[in-house]
């Protein structure tokens, strides 16, 4: 998954010669230059994989590999992506992060139906903004059986200024069937029935339809035995070969079910150039964290030859195993050293965070209407709520076109929950940067007990899920919808 500049500058003018159209289009009234077409043929299917060490086994696949193929495409294209479905199961693919037209955004009962075996969905979108994203099914335990892929729209017009650039997808892995459905070991419920406070109570409402349709109730999050990196694990993860001298530009892409990375380059101090592909005001960081969901570009100079790991910190689920090398051209060293982690090192939170333009407009308005949003673990029970309600028997949150909406946040457990927004970006307010300065994003983690709000400008009608991207957690309800009232 490895790119460089002049490589995509090719690849995008022979798909544009291959489509009939001149590679640059002549401009006039006569002939306006046709948009052009990225399509792609996606087959959803079970397949044998290895992941480079460690046993075969079947995982849920696009076009047979983990992760599915690299979607790229430049802003303004037109990205077509042709499902075929050949999975025992209804199926869809989410957009995550992109602001598509609702009826495209790929989350089954809200946007669309279930894909079904033997059928063929046809996904169309334009590629905007430019960013880091990616894709993944929205059904069910699904996307940890290994039905998520990259998607990166690069700008129109190049801008920055790295050498080489990599896409780097973090997952998350039972190497037995992904995770999501096996009879295999599960982690403890930790963090459950902590939560307690005001929307929890140990009382829910809406109770009885949320999980599996099967009445099982929901999973708990298993035990990984791999963490991967573009699909290999340990010693089979691919380096990063560099120069010294070269600018090089990391993107990295959490589709990961239920891990949070903690993120550091042995012998290099990593830059924070975009935050779920919104550019930020660059940033210079030792740590750097990921949550399900998140996207991160990062850039570090190449400056200092030797072997080196970018690895992951232990939170004592084994992520330590994620350790890509980054491999100096020309210099071999028997041991590559592996980064530390300890106190004092910087370790940028979002409330370090600006973004890279101002945005005048956001700093004159204030909201038109907000929600509370109360995250918590019920009580003795497998359940995640918010505000005390189990989806899909969940709020509503209506919305009306042109209002700025805020949505408060209050972590009432002992677990991170990511929160993502579908079909927006949202700011997350933070008093101690202007307004205008508040950075855009589309999933925040909310730590446990903390409070954070977000506002967003409600400017893509339809119904928009709004969700825990802890996999685990959605699927045991945390989990409602964002309408617009007409
Ligand atoms: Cu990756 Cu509903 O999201
Ligand atoms: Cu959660």
């Amino acid at each position: 998954m490895k790119v460089t500049r002049r490589q995509f500058l090719k690849t995008a003018v022979g798909a544009a010669v291959a489509a009939g159209m001149p590679a640059f289009p002549l401009r006039s009234a006569l002939a306006q230059p046709k948009t052009a077409v990225r399509e792609f043929r996606f087959s959803a299917s079970p397949a044998r994989v290895n992941l480079g060490a460690g046993p075969d086994f079947i995982a849920w696949t696009y076009n047979g590999q983990v992760p599915g193929p690299e979607i790229r495409a430049r802003e303004g294209e037109i990205i077509r992506v042709v499902l075929k479905n050949f999975l025992p199961e209804g199926t869809t693919i989410h957009w995550h992060g992109v602001p598509v037209p609702n009826a495209m955004d790929g989350v089954p009962n809200v946007t669309q139906k279930p894909v079904m075996p033997g059928e063929t969905f046809v996904y169309e979108f334009e590629a905007r903004p430019a960013g880091s994203y990616m894709y993944h099914s929205h059904v069910h335990y699904q996307l940890d059986q290994g039905l998520y892929g990259p998607l990166i729209i690069e700008p129109s017009s190049p801008k920055g200024a790295y050498d080489r650039e990599y896409t780097l997808v973090l997952e998350d892995w039972v190497m037995r069937d992904g995770g999501g459905v096996a009879d295999t070991q599960r982690r403890p419920a930790m963090g459950m029935g902590m939560g307690g406070g005001m929307g929890g109570r140990g009382m829910m409402r809406g109770r009885g339809r949320g999980g599996l349709e099967s009445g099982n109730g929901p999973l708990l999050e298993p035990v990984y035995d791999g963490y991967a990196v573009n699909g290999r694990v340990g010693p089979a993860i691919q380096p990063l070969e560099v120069s010294k001298g070269e600018r090089v530009k990391l993107r990295l892409l959490n589709p990961s079910s239920a891990t949070i990375y903690d993120l550091r380059l042995a012998g290099h101090t990593l830059i924070i150039t975009h935050a779920d592909g919104r550019p930020i005001k660059p940033l210079k960081t030792d740590i750097l964290r990921i949550g399900m969901g998140e996207r991160y570009d990062v850039e570090f100079l190449a400056d200092n030859p030797g072997t080196w790991i970018l690895g992951a910190a232990d939170q004592g689920f084994g992520e330590g195993q994620l350790r890509i090398p980054v491999h100096y051209k020309g210099i071999r060293e028997k041991e590559a050293e592996a980064p530390t982690f300890h106190r004092g090192l910087r370790f940028a939170s979002y409330w370090d965070f600006q973004s890279l333009r101002s945005s005048e407009a956001w700093a004159s308005k204030a909201a038109n209407r907000s929600y509370s949003q109360t995250l918590s673990g019920g009580m003795h029970s497998p359940y995640w709520t918010i505000n005390g309600y189990v989806y899909p028997d969940a709020e509503r949150l209506g919305v009306r076109t042109g209002e700025r909406v805020r949505i408060g946040y209050w972590n009432q457990s002992m677990m991170p929950h990511p929160m993502h927004l579908h079909g927006h970006f949202f700011k997350v307010v933070n008093p101690s940067v202007p307004q205008e300065r508040w950075i855009l994003k589309d999933t925040v983690i909310v730590d446990p007990m903390q409070r954070i709000d977000i506002e967003f400008l409600a400017d893509n009608p339809g119904n928009w899920f709004h969700h825990c991207h802890n996999l685990y957690h959605m699927e045991a309800g945390m989990a409602n919808v964002v309408m617009y009232e007409s």
